[in-house]
């Protein structure tokens, strides 16, 4: 009896001894990540690592309100290549080894794009007020599976899809996060733009803007004017040219990249270029110059790089055109904001121009900035009367800007710009040639260069600084005219961007960052992505 009660004491001396060993592994497995372990881009407005890790694996549900089924569809798309799970998605209800996405309007203080993301071990919650924060938070919890996650075809180097647990609240320090490709000195096709969507949306850069129109060439079918495609969207043939760097888009084109486009909570803004840059105009229609031409297009190495000559604006059939063809644009884009260009735009055809000298002394205009001025606010007029906002590159101002148009401020080197826009109240997006050109090579903005980039200067007043709508990397196809040659540029400096954009600026941390971004790398080839190997990323301890 003495024996068996010695022997059952051992036992349960053991199964003790077992209890507290596997309640050490336990914790050691529970024992909170630390927040620099944590690699999204852009930086969370608050992370809270919790104990624990999700483990997704085959029998995981997504559960969602009915209205966010497409978003569950979305979350469904991306996990799936990579795990080869078809994840079921059905209502909310089951609480276990789910992820959940629901709206909550409660959350509606942190705007239409903020959203938390809680990871439990036996659960994720996506919330959000909108449908557009849950998308946001689906991008969140991407990053925090490893970068394998990305790969198109089922990994077979992770079959354990784990990640750790963490209590995410976020929501944007800018509404506009911006992009702009240059589709006019070389053409990009509608997959390479779709693609640009979807990495856009994975750093959450929420506005596309495409340079549709240029000297190089006219991008957009317009009903109204079929010449401007049939001949203004081509190269004339003793140019060489490859037949891929020319074309257009069609209304369908259009139509299928805004869907595509809105539902990855990217806003398209169009721009149409005038004054200046509108070689592909007068080729078709020389009549709408000062001079009646002849003119041509020529790739941009292959002639001027500026115009002098411009649409005339003493010719009412100029602004007929520009009513029709905008009328058009309007049609086609959902966008709040229409871009109308205004950069340089030379003078000298207006000075010699009968036309536009009898405008000036009609309009009792002062000069040929004036002149501008007024070409600008006669076009905001049937912008807005058409619903939507005027944008134009910071020559707008010049000659007196309009009290309710929006300045894209890209000529860093005049740095009192942006504080004589937003003291006249006026909203104005930061793209300056200093810190968010991305045709420049890396050597004038690295990635921690575009990082370092402050969009509010500190000599502005709170209220004024309200009217900063956010910041844009703007890329010029006329040196990189391949879809690899693009990536370089873009990859991975417009991770700076998105951060820059996104994230509360005194969160910023750039030895963080820099570590971010070259994990972000592997994430990056994983999609494809023909990043440079900016040399200012190594030597990360
Ligand atoms: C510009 O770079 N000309 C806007
Ligand atoms: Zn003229």
């Amino acid at each position: 009896m003495k024996l068996r009660a010695t022997r059952m004491k051992r036992l349960s001396d053991f199964v003790l001894i077992m209890f507290i060993l596997l309640g050490l592994v336990n914790c050691k497995q529970a024992q909170e990540e630390s927040v620099q372990n944590f690699i999204i881009i852009p930086q969370p407005v608050e992370i809270t690592p919790t104990a624990g890790v999700f483990q997704l694996n085959s029998r995981t549900k997504i559960t969602c309100d009915e209205e966010l089924r497409s978003k569950a569809e979305q979350l469904a798309g991306f996990l799936k290549p990579a795990t080869g799970y078809n994840l079921p998605i059905t209502g909310i209800g089951k609480r276990k080894n789910v992820i959940s996405l629901s709206l909550d309007i409660s959350l509606n203080n942190l705007g239409n794009e903020g959203y938390k993301l809680d990871v439990r071990p036996k659960r994720i919650t996506i919330t959000a007020s909108s449908a557009v924060g849950i998308l946001y938070g689906i991008q969140s919890l991407r990053q925090l599976f490893p970068a394998e996650i990305e790969r198109k075809n089922i990994s077979k180097t992770n079959d354990s899809w784990s990640i750790p647990c963490v209590s995410i609240t976020d929501n944007p320090r800018f509404i506009w996060r911006g992009l702009m490709l240059d589709c006019s000195r070389t053409f990009w096709s509608k997959e390479y733009i779709k693609r640009t969507l979807r990495l856009m949306s994975l750093y959450k850069l929420n506005v596309l803007h495409l340079h549709l129109t240029d000297d190089q060439g006219w991008r957009i079918e317009i009903e109204k004017y079929p010449e401007l495609t049939q001949k203004g969207a081509r190269f004339p043939a003793k140019w060489n040219e490859p037949k891929e760097r020319e074309g257009f888009y069609t209304k369908n084109d259009i139509r299928e990249i805004v869907d595509y486009a809105t539902q990855h909570n990217v806003a398209i803004v169009p721009e149409i270029e005038m004054p200046g840059h509108s070689m592909a105009v007068l080729a078709c229609y020389p009549e709408l110059s000062c001079t009646g031409g002849p003119f041509e297009i020529h790739p941009f190495f292959k002639g001027p790089s500026v115009h002098k000559d411009i649409f005339c604006a003493g010719n009412e059939k100029t602004f007929e055109f520009l009513e029709n063809v905008l009328t058009e644009v309007v049609e086609m884009f959902p966008s709040e904001y229409i871009h109308i260009g205004g950069d340089e735009a030379p003078k000298k055809r207006w000075e010699m121009c009968k036309k536009c000298q009898a405008r000036l002394i009609e309009e009792r205009l002062k000069d040929e900035h004036e002149l501008q001025s007024w070409f600008i606010k006669r076009i905001e007029k049937l912008v807005s009367g058409q619903g939507k906002k005027l944008i134009g590159w910071d020559e707008i101002l010049e000659g007196g800007l309009s009290s309710t148009a929006s300045v894209m401020y890209w000529r860093g080197w005049l740095e009192d710009v942006p504080e004589r826009v937003v003291s006249k109240g006026n909203d104005i997006v930061m793209s300056p040639t200093s810190h968010c050109y991305f045709d420049y090579k890396y050597e004038a903005i690295s990635t921690m260069k575009a990082y370092e980039y402050e969009p509010v200067s500190n000599k502005l007043s709170k209220e004024h600084s309200n009217n900063i709508l956010g910041v844009q990397a703007n890329f010029w196809s006329h040196i990189d005219r391949t879809e690899a040659g693009v990536d370089k540029q873009l990859f991975p400096r417009i991770l700076s961007i998105s951060e820059v954009g996104w994230s509360p600026n005194n969160k910023k941390d750039s030895t963080y960052f820099k570590e971010k971004v070259i994990k972000q790398l592997i994430r990056l080839e994983k999609l494809g992505v023909n990043y440079f190997h900016d040399p200012g990323l190594k030597n990360v301890k």
